[in-house]
């Protein structure tokens, strides 16, 4: 390809890119498979490393992150971001229609839309092009988080269609659905992190984190709702809503948004979406009315702190009442002690509602929970319903308050809290059962050993019969010990035998996340294992190391350092080795660990491979593959028409530059 040629083609894989970007975000209906999405992302990456004369800001590429902010820039709004007067009551929405209705001599029309519950962002644009964003801050001015959004999918880089002004900025809402909060917090604990408390929180949250490649992992989501700017084509909020649809903004769906002529419509409206909003992907926390011609908000004007021509309409939390019957303690694998309020069951936001978490003993003193309490259970922006408050008038005689336990439900060790933490924690790690079980039922969950035909039923009976006290037990059951045991039958021993030997071909990634390091989630797991290669080597790795690896922080770290010093855990690894289980990587055929540690920059075209073939032999024989060259680079591998950028980078950083024949003759040694 000649430079023009590969030009065309930069551009072309972009404008695709962002068209499948807008099919899957905007209109939920992808036109190709992830996999072709993902191809097509890797020609481009290519040949933008390849060719950075051609570097964009805005390109798709970029959607993954990767800046780090250290201190976000305060920025003035140009038109300050003001607040909504809000109301829980019809009788004061109407009378806010009867006011608009008077100052203005007729009933005006209103949108209705939903008000989401996220965050609120501004976003400013540029000739069709994205150029920051903007949180609420104080109203007056807040922080930009350009490098974040540009990681969100559905906020457009490069606008479609026509008819946008020059320069314009749109607000509108951030937030998380509720399917992806539930599987990001799935996956939090599962890697030993604290789980957020609600989509608005971890929406907000995430938008502050410094990384912008791990606000790219966050299931975040953008709907606009306002457009501002001194010249749009049209003069009301429902056609500048539906013109930005055009640009490529994600606006609600025509069910979500109303253009309401009468008092009627508005509050039909508010009582579907009342009674609907459980059934939407997202949270939202009312109805948002606003006045839709432009010229009558104008007239209307606003307070210091709110627009006179809108108002939210916020939903009651629903809230139920019931009888606590009982505070269990639950004992985590870790030691952690939760405690959970078992209910008089209760129906609730159309669910029956048993058990409300009550996180730690600051919880229960707060609320002052007595055995038999009239209790208010709230299912608002938390999905795990929640003690609000007591009825006390309605306190039985003579009820005696919740004290936290101070020792352990199981093993009954005294608990420690530790300075800071709002967690009480057993420390009797080695003997507490629960802690035992909990650890053996997370050594065989599916995502670990995927042991099947053992379920934590049979793994509470082994413990409990003195067979098994840790996952290396295991290994070690016989037949005839198992079918001692009540009820169990020959088919299922058998089984069981059969899956455990299975197990020990598990790949070392699977049993290093099996291992139960604290912080060592699945992806954790897989990137040590990939790096280390070898139990041994992780196991011996220092501090420096092991934050070395590629997103492996010094909590992490030192988390896994304290593991492999416990002798306890010594000998646990030591007696999974003998029961055969993998403790490294295994090699696929033809490959070697050659080039271990070494990190290549493919650059041009080839002979004897193709781009992603070379790339391929590279990771085979163990090395890594960068995209730019940088110090770290230890290769700069140049193909024919290699750009003359990356060579001078690589001369600047004192990297080795190797021809194809190079290649080759390193692979033979
Ligand atoms: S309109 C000047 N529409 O609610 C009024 N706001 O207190 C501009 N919100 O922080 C706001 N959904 O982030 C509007 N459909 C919607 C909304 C919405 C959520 C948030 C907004 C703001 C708060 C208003």
């Amino acid at each position: 390809m000649t430079t023009d040629e590969v030009r065309v083609r930069i551009e072309q894989l972009r404008k695709e890119l962002e068209a499948h970007n807008h099919s899957y975000y905007q209109l939920d209906a992808p036109t190709i498979s992830d996999r072709e999405f993902d191809e097509l992302m890797r020609s481009l990456s290519d040949l933008e490393s390849q060719y950075p004369q051609f570097d964009d800001p805005l390109s798709p590429s970029r959607r993954v992150g990767g800046q780090i902010t250290k201190d976000f820039p305060t920025i003035q709004h140009k038109r300050p971001m003001l607040s909504l007067g809000n109301t829980y009551s019809k009788e004061e929405l109407t009378d806010f229609l009867n006011r608009t209705e008077k100052s203005i001599g007729y009933f005006p029309a209103f949108v209705c839309e939903l008000k989401y519950d996220g965050a609120a962002i501004s976003i400013h644009y540029r000739n069709g092009q994205f150029e920051r964003a903007v949180t609420r801050g104080d109203g007056q001015q807040g922080d930009e988080i350009s490098a974040n959004v540009k990681t969100i999918g559905s906020v457009p880089l490069r606008l479609s269609g026509s008819g946008f002004p020059e320069e314009f900025e749109v607000r509108g809402e951030i937030f998380m659905t509720k399917d992806g909060f539930l599987k990001m917090n799935e996956e939090r604990q599962q890697a030993g992190l604290e789980p957020f408390a609600n989509p608005r929180n971890s929406a907000s949250g995430s938008l502050k984190m410094q990384d912008s490649s791990e606000v790219a992992k966050r299931p975040l989501d953008c709907f606009l709702y306002y457009v501002l700017s001194e010249q749009l084509s049209h003069s009301s909020h429902w056609e500048n809503l539906a013109s930005a649809a055009q640009w490529g903004f994600k606006v609600p769906t025509e069910d979500m948004k109303l253009r309401a002529e009468t008092a009627d419509d508005i509050m039909r409206f508010i009582e579907h979406w009342d009674l609907k909003r459980h059934d939407l992907p997202f949270e939202v926390d009312g109805v948002v009315i606003k006045v839709d011609a432009y010229a009558l908000q104008e007239e209307l004007g606003a307070t210091a702190k709110s627009p006179r021509w809108a108002i939210a309409y916020k939903f009651q939390a629903e809230e139920a009442r019931t009888r606590l019957n009982e505070v269990r303690y639950q004992v985590g694998r870790t030691g952690a002690i939760t405690p959970v309020a078992e209910l008089e069951p209760v129906l609730l936001a159309g669910t029956v509602v048993k058990r409300a978490s009550l996180h730690n003993a600051d919880q229960i003193a707060k609320l002052g929970l007595h055995i038999g309490d009239q209790v208010l259970v709230e299912k608002g922006g938390e999905i795990i319903p929640k003690i609000t408050a007591v009825v006390l008038e309605e306190r039985p005689l003579m009820a005696s308050a919740v004290h936290f336990i101070d020792r352990c439900p199981d093993c009954g060790t005294p608990l420690i809290r530790k300075e800071g933490e709002a967690q009480h924690y057993c420390p009797n790690d080695q003997g507490c059962p629960a802690q035992l079980k909990g650890r053996i039922e997370h050594f065989i969950s599916r995502k670990a050993m995927d042991i099947e035909h053992m379920g934590p039923e049979t793994v509470d009976l082994l413990v409990d019969k003195g067979m098994i006290s840790r996952s290396a037990d295991l290994y070690r059951l016989r037949a005839e010990e198992l079918l001692a045991l009540d009820r169990t039958g020959e088919k299922s021993v058998e089984n069981l035998l059969s899956s455990l030997q299975r197990s020990r071909e598990q790949d070392f990634e699977r049993v290093l996340f099996a291992l139960g390091i604290r912080y060592v989630g699945e992806t954790v797991a897989k990137k040590l294992a990939r790096h280390f290669k070898h139990i041994d080597r992780l196991a011996a790795a220092s501090l420096e190391e092991l934050t070395a690896v590629d997103e492996i922080g010094m909590r992490i770290a030192e988390s896994v350092r304290q593991f492999f010093e416990d002798p306890a855990q010594q000998e646990l690894v030591e007696d999974l080795k003998s029961a055969g289980l993998q403790m490294e990587v295994r090699l696929a055929e033809g490959s070697s660990d050659k080039l271990s540690g070494k990190t290549f920059v493919v650059s041009g075209s080839f002979e004897h491979f193709s781009r992603s073939g070379i790339k391929a032999e590279i990771e085979k024989h163990g090395g890594r593959v960068a995209s730019s060259v940088s110090s770290k680079t230890d290769f700069l591998l140049a193909g024919s028409d290699m750009g003359p950028a990356k060579k001078k980078k690589a001369e600047a950083n004192g990297v080795a530059i190797i021809s194809e024949q190079g290649f080759i003759e390193m692979l033979a040694l």
